[in-house]
Order: C-alpha cells, then sequence, then structure tokens
C-alpha cells in the first residue's frame, strides 16, 4: 500500500491534462551549460540575456497552446520574465500551457564505475518543490541516464538511478507535482535495437519496482523514455514500423497499465524521423487487438526546438519566423498522436 495522497486526484487531473489531451510537451529544461553548449554550435552569445530572449520566443509562440500541453522549464526559466516583464510561467498558462520544472541537478560520476552516472539531486529537493509550486509548476522532470557500452550498463547503475527516480516522484507528489519520471538509455554506440531492447527493459523493470516501494501513485505519473532504436553508429538502421513494434512491445511487457501517460524523449534523433516513428506507434496502437493502454505523446527538447534555433540564430530579426518553425515541429508532433503524419506535412 503506498501512503495516503491527499492531493490524489489533483496529480490525476494534472497528469491527465499533460497527456491526455491529444497534445505533447515542448521540453525547454536544458541547464544553462547544455544551452549555452547549443548556442555555441550556432555560434550564438552564451550569456543570461541572451537564453532569456530565446525562451520568450519559445513561450510566445503564437497557438502554441493547440499544440502543447505543459512546457518543462529550468531554474533559470522559471524565474524569468518577458522583456515587458510578465514571467515565462504566466505566459505559458496563459496560453493554456501547464508549466513545469526540471529539478535534478545533473548526472555525475558514479563512484567507482568509469563511464556511468548517477543522477543528483534529492538533498533539499522537497523544498525547492514547495518554492516551484509557489512559482506556478504544477509538475516536475528528473532525467536518469543509462550509458550502453562494454560491460555497461551495471545493475548498480541501474539500480542507483531507479532509486533517485523513485524517491525524486514521491517527493513530487506529496508536494502536489505530477513527476515525469525519464530513465533515458542514450542511442550514443554502435550497438544493434536489440541490445537497446533488453537494457530499456532492464531498466524500466528496475524503475517500476522502485516506484512500486516507494508507493508512487502510477496514475499521476508519466514515464519518459527513449524509443527502442540503434546507436547512432550502428550500420542498420530500421524502419519506423520496426522501431514502433519493439519499441510499443518492450513497453507493454514493463509499464503496468495506470502509468497516465507515456511522453517520449527525442534522443538525438532528427526532427523528420521523430515525428515519423511517433506516428508509427500511434497507427500500431490503436490498430492492435489488445489497445495500448497509454497515450503515447512527445516530450521533445531537440527534435522540436532545433529548427527554430538554428533560424533565430540570436537575431530578433528572425524571431518570427524562429516561431512558426516551432510551431511547425508541434503541428508536426501532434499530427504524430492521431496517426496523422506524412513527409507531405514537411513539404516547403
Ligand atoms: P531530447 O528530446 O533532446 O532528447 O530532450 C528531452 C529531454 O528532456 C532530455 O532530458
Amino acid at each position: 500500500m503506498g501512503p495516503t495522497l491527499v492531493n490524489a486526484r489533483q496529480l490525476v487531473d494534472t497528469a491527465h491534462a499533460l497527456v491526455g489531451s491529444g497534445k505533447g510537451l515542448l521540453a525547454m529544461d536544458e541547464s544553462n551549460g547544455t544551452c549555452n553548449k547549443r548556442f555555441a554550435a550556432e555560434d550564438i552569445a552564451q550569456t543570461e540575456p541572451m537564453r532569456r530572449a530565446y525562451r520568450e520566443l519559445l513561450v510566445t509562440t503564437p497557438n502554441l497552446g493547440s499544440c502543447i500541453s505543459g512546457a518543462i522549464l529550468y531554474d533559470e526559466t522559471i524565474r524569468q520574465s518577458t522583456a515587458s516583464g510578465v514571467p515565462f510561467a504566466t505566459v505559458l498558462t496563459e496560453a493554456g500551457i501547464v508549466p513545469g520544472i526540471k529539478v535534478d541537478i545533473g548526472a555525475k560520476a558514479l563512484a567507482g564505475r568509469a563511464g556511468e552516472t548517477i543522477t543528483r539531486g534529492l538533498d533539499g529537493l522537497r523544498e525547492r518543490l514547495s518554492d516551484y509550486a509557489a512559482m506556478g509548476a504544477r509538475f516536475a522532470k528528473w532525467r536518469a541516464v543509462i550509458a550502453l557500452g562494454k560491460g555497461l550498463p551495471s545493475r548498480a547503475c541501474l539500480a542507483a538511478n531507479a532509486e533517485a527516480l523513485a524517491g525524486y516522484a514521491a517527493l513530487c507528489q506529496e508536494a502536489g507535482l505530477v513527476p515525469i519520471v525519464e530513465p533515458e538509455v542514450l542511442m550514443a554506440g554502435d550497438h544493434d535495437l536489440d541490445r537497446c531492447r533488453l537494457v530499456t527493459e532492464e531498466a524500466l523493470h528496475a524503475v517500476f519496482a522502485a516506484l512500486y516501494e516507494q508507493g508512487v501513485l502510477l496514475e499521476g505519473l508519466i514515464l519518459k523514455p527513449n524509443m527502442i532504436l540503434p546507436g547512432l553508429d550502428s550500420r542498420l538502421q530500421p524502419s519506423a514500423d520496426v522501431v514502433a513494434a519493439a519499441t510499443i512491445s518492450t513497453l507493454q511487457r514493463v509499464v503496468p497499465a495506470a502509468v497516465a501517460g507515456i511522453a517520449f524523449l527525442s534522443g538525438g534523433q532528427s526532427a523528420e524521423l521523430a515525428s515519423e516513428r511517433l506516428n508509427a506507434m500511434n497507427v500500431m496502437g490503436k490498430a492492435m487487438a489488445t489497445r495500448v493502454p497509454w497515450p503515447l505523446v512527445f516530450s521533445f527538447a531537440r527534435a522540436i526546438q532545433r529548427p527554430a534555433l538554428h533560424i533565430w540564430n540570436g537575431e530578433g530579426d528572425n524571431a518570427a519566423r524562429a516561431q512558426e518553425a516551432l510551431f511547425h515541429r508541434a503541428n508536426c508532433n501532434r499530427a504524430a498522436l492521431r496517426g496523422d503524419y506524412s513527409a507531405a506535412m514537411e513539404a516547403g
């Protein structure tokens, strides 16, 4: 038996608003370090005013709320406002988009395990969650990172990260925030699809065992997994249908039906491939004799932002065109949730 949650109804309602509305999530929770890295790749100045301007562009995109149900912010971003002084969390809420917050403080080296990490951030989390809730956040995100390689991942890495994810999820629910639980099996490497499938299954199994131990309410939780894919350096790149079938069958084996929804990360896939594969999953999920029990949506960062960032390039004059590019990707991904996405949507 889990703890008695006085706010169970609130958690279920928020989770439903995020994943049950035919829309998906915009991940815009890059830490300053990651955001600066993306800026550097485009030759954009890596300063707080530039990060603020870019995030203002994202949250003020016209009609974004027709495709996006929730946006994940970062500690710096949830404290920022538009040039005219409106906090980003307020801009989002007024656009019908639920504000959320990344609360882990990053993946750090795991003791004695070269090449592996444990995600940190549990110290003081109860107090931080209460501060973020006061700033308007209604859900949170924590990302664990699982690298594949010779002898990796270790059971120690899977167990330590599962434990941390469950501890985080329990604290979120106590604070009335829906936890997004993200154990990401990385695409880096030359492994094949089957290896990704086996490791993802093991990682999710460990995560749901830990969530059960901690009494986390699954109906008030969103899982953010990777799709089942071969490594980026693998010579074998399967069709979208193969990826969709492998991803759905893996999830069916290890994710309880009570989970509110599944919101995939993009993990370094191209924008178009991420949309195509998400579409294939929704087409397949609806056609199956035993229907997939959860909404299959998106919570992309790179696969939704990358074209917009490239067009913006740090220049205010490009902002409107960048917003059109962001809206286009959001709209393609919303179509993918209905199984209506096709390459024709990319024309022009
Ligand atoms: P990507 O879609 O770029 O993988 O990012 C998703 C995310 O939120 C990573 O934590």
